[in-house]
């Protein structure tokens, strides 16, 4: 009996954890510690992937200038000048030309919440596809065969926000397509 208990409590606590993240696109100037980012990167590392071929390596920006230019290249991702990291996901479709995307972008999302439980505000910007990509690989000296999935914002927060959801009852079939 208690044994369940404590099994409820902790998928409580994930769905209140991964409930309570939000977008942020004010940051304060404070650095994050490097004990937290390497936490966070580790959460990345260790996404699962198809065939666990893990995809992905990562970047991280914190030279101001850098960002200011990324900030420039970026139509939406404005606040990555303030936030006092950038963290960019790198996507290489020659280890897994189906799911390096979908894999890249799990392991993007688990650096997210693992920032989130350290107090740490992120937002992702996306980035590949576009037509600024190009610009940003060159910027950073990204080599040809990566591909880079987003800019991320990594910093304390400097606002607070909500946001919304469709309600499951819209998006849940039960056994077959359009059963409730
Ligand atoms: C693939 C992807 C691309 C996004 N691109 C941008 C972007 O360019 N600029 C931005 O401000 N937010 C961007 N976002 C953040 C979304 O706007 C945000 O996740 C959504 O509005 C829900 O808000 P929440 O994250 O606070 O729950 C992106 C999110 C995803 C997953």
């Amino acid at each position: 009996m208690e044994a369940n208990n404590s099994k409820e409590d902790s998928i409580l606590d994930a769905l209140e954890l991964l409930k309570g993240r939000r977008s942020i696109r004010k940051y304060k100037s404070s650095p994050v510690e490097s004990e937290k980012l390497e936490k966070c990167l580790e959460a990345a590392q260790w996404a699962p992937s198809a065939s666990n071929k893990q995809p992905w390596e990562f970047l991280i920006v914190t030279d101001e200038g850098k960002r200011k230019k990324l900030a420039k290249l970026h139509p939406y991702g404005k606040f990555v000048a303030e936030s006092p990291v950038v963290f960019i996901p790198l996507t290489n479709s020659t280890i897994h030309a189906k799911y390096h995307q979908s894999d890249t972008a799990l392991a993007t999302l688990q650096f997210m919440i693992q920032a989130h439980s350290l107090n740490l505000g992120t937002c992702w910007a996306g980035v590949i596809g576009t037509d600024f990509e190009h610009k940003i690989k060159k910027l950073l000296k990204i080599p040809e065969h990566l591909q880079v999935l987003a800019l991320v914002a990594v910093g304390y927060a400097d606002e607070t926000r909500s946001s919304e959801r469709k309600p499951l009852t819209s998006l849940v079939h039960k056994e077959s397509y359009g059963l409730k």
